[in-house]
Parts: structure tokens; sequence; C-alpha cells
């Protein structure tokens, strides 16, 4: 298995995004979002922060994090690849994507590649049956998938990586 890069937690961040929030307690869920989005995951660090800053107990607040599955406890790549394993996606050949992935890119389901550039995260229906087998990358569906467009996509994402990262 991949080894898993946590992050540093900067206190003054958490409180800046503690702050943004007046109404305390019903903010948790708001405040671990934005949490998420500058980390990619909710920090154990950064969940006990939070709790202190809000003054709310440390179980509570674990509460919250476990009860809402849009929330992650650890560190994820850059993309996720959702691909579908739903019925429509499974009988038209997802296994032999999420195989093709694990293949490509020595990863097992859940698992980030060690350059955290990719998740594999197989997802139940994405609703798109019709163009089964399918996957969802960073917001964009891509359709009709097959092993060998799967891994053209892995390319075109590592390639716009690279790119990125020499105009930057
Ligand atoms: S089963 Fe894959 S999109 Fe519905």
């Amino acid at each position: 298995m991949a080894e898993t890069k946590h992050v540093e937690v900067d206190l003054d961040d958490i409180e800046k995004i503690c702050e943004e929030f007046e109404n305390r307690e019903g903010a948790v869920v708001q405040v671990l979002q934005k949490v998420q989005e500058k980390y990619g995951y909710v920090p154990a660090e950064a969940l006990e922060l939070v709790g202190d800053v809000l003054e709310i107990p440390k179980s509570k607040m674990y509460g919250v994090l476990t009860f809402y599955s849009q929330f992650y406890q650890e560190p994820r790549g850059k993309f996720i690849l959702k691909v579908c394993v739903g019925t429509a996606c499974h009988v038209r050949g997802a296994g032999l994507l999420v195989d093709k992935v694990r293949e490509e890119l020595h990863i097992e389901p859940g698992e980030n590649t060690e350059d955290m550039l990719f998740t594999l995260e197989p997802v139940a229906c994405l609703g798109s049956c019709a163009l089964a087998p399918m996957a969802m990358v960073s917001g964009t569906a891509y359709g009709k998938l097959s092993a060998d467009k799967m891994v053209s996509l892995i390319r075109q994402l590592e390639e716009e990586t690279v790119h990125e990262e020499e105009t930057v």
C-alpha cells in the first residue's frame, strides 16, 4: 500500500476558517467543508483545533465527521478516479476498469498513488447507466470506457499535471 502523507495544520488557518462562521455549533459542517477544501481531507489535528476554537467536545466533532460521508479522514489524490461499479457498469466490464487502474497505478481501491496524484474509488451508480461502463474524475463524466481508454485518461491527467507544473 502506498504510504499516506499527512499535511501540516496551521492553527491560524483554522481560526480564520472558524471566524467566517458566526453561528458556532450550527456551523460545524460548513467549517469542516472549508477545512476539507483547504487540505483535501479533514486532518485529525484540524478536527481537534476546530473543536477547541468552537468549544465543541471532541466526541461531538468526531460524530459529525463520521456521520457525513462527504468527509475524508485521510489524504486523497489530486484526481479521484471514481469508477462506477453499479449493476449496469458491472455488467459492461467495470471490473476490468478497476483492474486496469490497479495494474497501471499499483494501488488498491481506496488507496492513493505515492505521488498523491490519484486515488482509486469504486462507487455506486453514477446515474448515467446508458453510458456504462463509466467513471467520474474531478466532476467530469467519462462514458463507454474500456481498459485502454482508462489508461489514456490516466496518461492525459498525468500530462496535464506536468504541464501545469511547468507553467507555474
Ligand atoms: S451503474 Fe454505472 S452509471 Fe449506473
